[in-house]
């Protein structure tokens, strides 16, 4: 097992680690890793553990209250926008989820100081892009997370260079980034794509007018951050108007860009030529608290969700409304008291502020309690009923037509061992579980690890029958021969 010295994982110290942790490892290479800090700031890396299951008995009401963490899709553009400044930049209220993680590792590899929180501070980071040595994100760590695309805007911007592995497919879709790298062309840089890479180079880019032929999240975001460093204004429209693009442009006007309209369909950038540090809160995570409300909804029990922001949350609120869900609203928190049977109701996901297709997988378990039929339309992601087939494994009754799925409820749900594809699916799976009747084992829950902060824990607490099974390595592990 190779421990990093006592001092930060920094700089040129971390590089040579990580990519020894991925040299040379066939079939270890799939398995994803995990940083995990002693107390003393030194670091090691265990394998994550694939065979991780949960084991869920159904019945149990959700009392009580449960906090959210800070929101992961906010959170990695700000880790990346840490790298258009020299200075170090604070970020609190870090969800600690692998995604997180991954980006951690992906800034080392880059050469950057990144502090870990523990303890109190234990969700805050700091990171100092002072000494970027490598402006590459290696395939290794893109496959394993797609938003590592974020750092190529901000590596273009600041180091006038970068090299970024292409994401390839996703279980939810084919999901390219030709719309990041229009933009950047628009500013000015120079693209090639060689070996399954994206070379991008510009000695300094310019301000440009950017039309989005469709809204992307981390394609607004992406481009934002390079325009902040440009020569002169730009001018983007039909941007993405989530909230963690608000967020992150918040950062960005707090390092000293000039951003006007984040949050809106237009947003205009007056590029400056030098960005400082900041310290920043991230916003709170509104598709974890979307997934305890639903929860909530469907288990029958009396459930505030604190820490949330409920505003971020309309069009999932409006619609449970309208199933006939009783829900109260305070200035950080969403209280769900139910006990009585749900009205169907179609939904089709939509961009922000619409209904967000990251809650399309949990409302599907939903729509299979309510009395009707629910008509649920994907409009965002081609490939994004994974979930469906382990629900009808679990009683459900759900025809899949292309974009569509037809939700004949009530159906009652028995347990079963079912398996998790991706993030959010993996989340309707848990909520399925809390209601049905009997046991259920989750296989594969490293997919939910990637951005739910120990949600097993968290629905304990709140009385739900949920446990965490199955660890091949023990927490300090030996990592097999050629790792180390
Ligand atoms: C962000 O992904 C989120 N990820 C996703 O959350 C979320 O599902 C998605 O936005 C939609 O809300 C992060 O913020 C890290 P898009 P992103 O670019 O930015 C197409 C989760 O569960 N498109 O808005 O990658 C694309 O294929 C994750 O936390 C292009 O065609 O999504 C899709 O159909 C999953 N070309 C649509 O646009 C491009 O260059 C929207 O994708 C970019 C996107």
């Amino acid at each position: 097992m190779k421990i990093v010295p006592k001092h930060r994982a920094t700089g040129s110290a971390a590089v040579p680690a990580v990519s020894n942790l991925l040299k040379g490892v066939n079939d270890l290479k799939k398995l994803p890793v995990r940083v995990k800090v002693r107390f003393d700031g030194s670091a090691v890396y265990v394998p994550e553990n694939l065979m991780d299951k949960f084991v869920v008995r159904g019945g149990n009401p959700l009392l009580g209250n449960i906090r959210v963490s800070g929101a992961k899709n906010a959170a990695l553009p700000a880790m990346a926008a840490a790298i258009l400044t020299d200075e170090p930049v604070v970020l609190e209220n870090i969800p600690d989820v692998r995604d997180i993680q991954t980006e951690r590792n992906l800034l080392v590899s880059m050469g950057a100081e990144v502090e870990l929180g523990y303890g109190k501070a234990h969700h805050r980071t700091t990171i100092c892009c002072r000494d970027l040595v490598n402006p590459e994100a290696a395939y290794e760590l893109v496959k394993t997370m797609r938003a590592s695309t974020l750092v190529l805007g901000p590596l273009v911007a600041r180091m006038g260079r970068a090299r970024v592995s292409l994401p390839g497919g996703c279980a939810i879709g084919a999901r390219p980034i030709d719309l990041h790298i229009k933009g950047l062309e628009q500013l000015g840089a120079t693209i090639r794509q060689e070996h399954g890479y994206i070379e991008a180079s510009a000695e300094r880019l310019r301000g440009g007018h950017i039309v989005f032929d469709k809204i992307t999240v981390t394609g607004t975001e992406d481009l934002m951050m390079a325009a902040a460093l440009a020569q002169g204004e730009t001018l983007m429209e039909n941007c993405a108007r989530e909230p963690e693009v608000a967020d992150l442009a918040a950062l960005l006007n707090k390092m000293g860009a000039r951003i006007e309209g984040a949050g809106t369909a237009t947003i205009r950038i007056k590029g400056v030529t030098k960005l400082s540090g900041a310290r920043h809160r991230i916003i709170p995570d509104r598709i974890e608290a979307g997934t305890f409300v639903i929860a909530a909804a469907l288990t029958g029990g009396d459930l505030t969700v604190t820490n949330c922001d409920p505003s971020h949350l309309s069009a999932l609120l409006q619609k449970l409304q309208e199933c006939g869900v009783t829900v109260s609203v305070q200035r950080d928190s969403v209280r769900i008291k139910n006990g009585h049977r749900l009205k169907a109701a179609g939904m089709s996901t939509e961009e922000y502020p619409g209904f967000p297709t990251d809650m399309q997988a949990q409302y599907m378990t939903l729509a299979t309690q309510a009395e009707g039929t629910s008509v649920i339309t994907e409009n965002i992601f081609e490939n994004r009923f994974m979930h469906a087939q382990e629900l009808v494994r679990m009683g459900a009754n759900i025809k899949v037509e292309g974009s569509r799925a037809i939700v004949r409820g009530h159906t009652p749900l028995s347990g079963a061992a079912v398996q998790c594809s991706d993030l959010r699916a993996s989340a309707s799976l848990v909520i399925a579980a809390l209601v049905a009747e009997g046991e259920t084992i989750l296989d594969r829950v490293y997919h939910i690890d990637r951005g739910y902060e120990r949600i097993e824990e968290k629905l304990k607490g709140a009385n739900a029958q949920i446990r965490r099974i199955g660890e091949i390595l023990p927490k300090r592990a030996q990592v097999p021969a050629g790792v180390a």
